[in-house]
């Protein structure tokens, strides 16, 4: 209950909740580590992956767009194919399911109306169910035949964020041990990475004014905004926009960099801003093409790359962390960046109009 819980010095619980996630990090990697520090989870649950021939994973809004990402970890390290759907939609239009499937829930709140829907039909179907949640006891978590913990702490403001970078890195996890357990390579130590991943976090969360400023040099009079992107980039990019629109009110849509000519780009007008992630070296020449693109018509382009692409052009760059990682520190940015265009703004950042913290009704 948010009554329960301290703001202490902050001035809302998103920045508080932003803060806290490098020591989330610290928290995950402990909480899933055996006694020799190897990264662990429970056997039932890396069966019930191996078993599957085909992994469905379920989520609504912020927890969608973690699953995009957690489909690249799940396919690149453990190779199991995943589709990611929205929960709303999936009861209309069911796919084909495989013969082994396994569905993945991804729900903060573990009460997503939406998500839960999928869950008790897919539970009559008679498949298993893990649910990813920051809540133990939820219903979803209930209701599955397994759960994961988030361990992120209580999220209290309306915009997720901690719960965002916690799902990615169970996730993470969860696809890493799964790999080792099929006896697949995994060419790099995730404990490591994700302590990398941490200190990376605390760098960003000590710049605050950078983002204030790029926040009031680009958003504090548009009328909207675009995010862009390539590979995981793209679903960063979706994550920055559901941040902006939800709690600034500015219409913010993300793109991935190669749709822009077939239509978006007749939306970029004098000033528009448009805010491109570079993180990815094998895009890197084309996002930076699809930037010079918007900018030949008129865009404002704020370009946020990673330390070792960097050019002279870009107006942030983020310290280099693993290439399949970077979603867990590049989300930073645009959160920030999103808190302080609401707050410049004169929204309420922590209880944005029309929503909910969970979404309880159909
Ligand atoms: C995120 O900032 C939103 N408030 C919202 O999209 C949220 O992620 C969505 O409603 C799903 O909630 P859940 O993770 O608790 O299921």
């Amino acid at each position: 209950d948010a009554s329960d819980i301290e703001k202490g010095t902050y001035p809302h619980y998103m920045l508080k909740e932003i803060d806290e996630q490098p020591l989330v990090m610290r928290k995950i990697v402990q909480n899933y580590q055996d006694g020799e520090g190897e990264l662990e989870i429970d056997s039932d649950i890396v069966k019930a992956m191996k078993d599957a021939d085909r992994i469905y994973v379920i989520a609504a809004g912020t927890s969608y767009h973690a699953g995009l990402v957690g489909k690249q970890f799940i396919e690149k390290l453990a190779k199991i194919p995943v589709e990611v759907h929205i929960s709303s939609e999936f009861g209309y239009n069911m796919p084909l399911l495989s013969e082994k499937p396994l569905f993945i829930f991804i729900s903060q709140s573990g009460e997503t109306a939406d998500s839960r829907q999928v869950l008790v039909q897919v539970k009559e179907m008679g498949y298993k169910a893990l649910t990813i949640t920051n809540v133990p006891g939820s219903t979803l978590s209930r209701e599955a035949d397994y759960t994961l913990l988030l361990h992120a702490g209580p999220e209290i403001a309306v915009a997720s964020t901690k719960a965002y970078t916690a799902q990615l890195a169970v996730l993470a996890i969860l696809a890493e041990v799964t790999a080792r357990g099929i006896g697949h390579e995994v060419d790099f130590d995730l404990v490591q990475e994700l302590g990398i991943v941490a200190t990376a976090m605390e760098a960003l969360c000590d710049d605050k004014e950078e983002f204030e400023s790029i926040a009031r040099e680009y958003l504090t009079v548009t009328r909207n905004a675009f995010f862009i992107g390539r590979g995981i980039d793209f679903y960063v990019g979706l994550e920055g926009a559901l941040k902006l629109k939800e709690i600034s009110y500015i219409q913010a849509e993300g793109f991935a960099g190669g749709e822009l000519k077939h239509g978006t780009i007749a939306l970029i007008e004098e000033g528009t801003p448009v805010i491109a992630l570079a993180t990815q070296d094998f895009v890197n020449l084309s996002i930076r093409g699809n930037v010079k693109e918007v900018a030949a018509r008129g865009a404002n382009p704020c370009i946020i790359s990673m330390s070792g692409l960097e050019t002279d052009e870009d107006r942030f760059v983020i310290p280099e962390v693993h290439s399949l990682l970077t979603p867990l520190i590049s989300v930073i940015p645009l959160q920030l960046i999103s808190y302080y265009a609401a707050l410049h703004r004169d929204c309420d950042v922590d209880k944005p109009r029309n929503l909910a913290k969970s979404v309880t009704v159909e």
